[in-house]
């Protein structure tokens, strides 16, 4: 059984509110849940039945990548948050640089996917390129590709922002940006390129 993990910035952050990270943790904890429901239901399930217009087997399958994504994106998401917005260092920057030409363009490129999504952007670093991008997701579990895991995850569903700013995403971003601790996403970095 899968337990939900402590994150220490469920708390007031610059500009987005305890009430927002406590609603939102429950949410995580949400899927938490649902991902052990579909992994216990999905044992029992008769394969036997499996029917690519509707079986247990594959509502459960299907919906097994929506619960998983949705634990896994916000680990990113909460994991991150709580810092300062400082710059990163060191061969993350230098990684950075390379990819996107900066980090203030970088940090544009991942604001305009915040405003093209209809779920989530991410900072992605892809094991086969050798390099960084930037995802678009529609929801949880929508346009990822194999072999890239998520450094930088920006939530965009409305429940990310709606308490605290209402219909303006794009002042929401702004604080995401000030709250990430972008230390965590280039110790990610390090542990996935080398
Ligand atoms: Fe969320």
């Amino acid at each position: 059984m899968y337990k939900a993990k402590n994150f220490g910035s469920i708390r007031e952050l610059n500009g987005i509110s305890k009430r927002t990270m406590t609603e939102h943790y429950t949410l995580y904890q949400g899927y938490v849940k649902k991902w052990n429901e579909i992994v216990d239901k999905l044992k029992a399930a008769d394969m036997s039945a499996a029917n690519q217009v509707y079986s247990d087997f594959r509502a459960l399958s299907v919906e097994m990548s929506f619960a998983l994504s949705g634990i896994k994106n916000h680990e990113v998401y909460f994991g991150h948050l709580g810092g300062d917005g400082a710059p990163p260092t060191g061969s993350f920057a230098g990684q950075i640089d390379t990819d996107f030409g900066s980090f203030d363009q970088l940090k544009k490129i991942l604001s305009a996917a915040g405003m093209s999504a209809r779920g989530w952007a991410w900072l992605v670093w892809d094991r086969d390129l050798q390099r960084l991008l930037v995802i678009v997701g529609d929801t949880q579990n929508t346009y990822l590709n194999w072999n890239a895991a998520p450094l930088v995850a920006l939530d965009v569903y409305e429940h990310a922002y709606f308490i605290d700013y209402g219909a303006a995403r794009a002042a929401y971003i702004e604080s995401f940006f000030n709250n990430i601790d972008w230390s965590v996403a280039a110790k990610s970095f390090e542990a996935l390129s080398s």
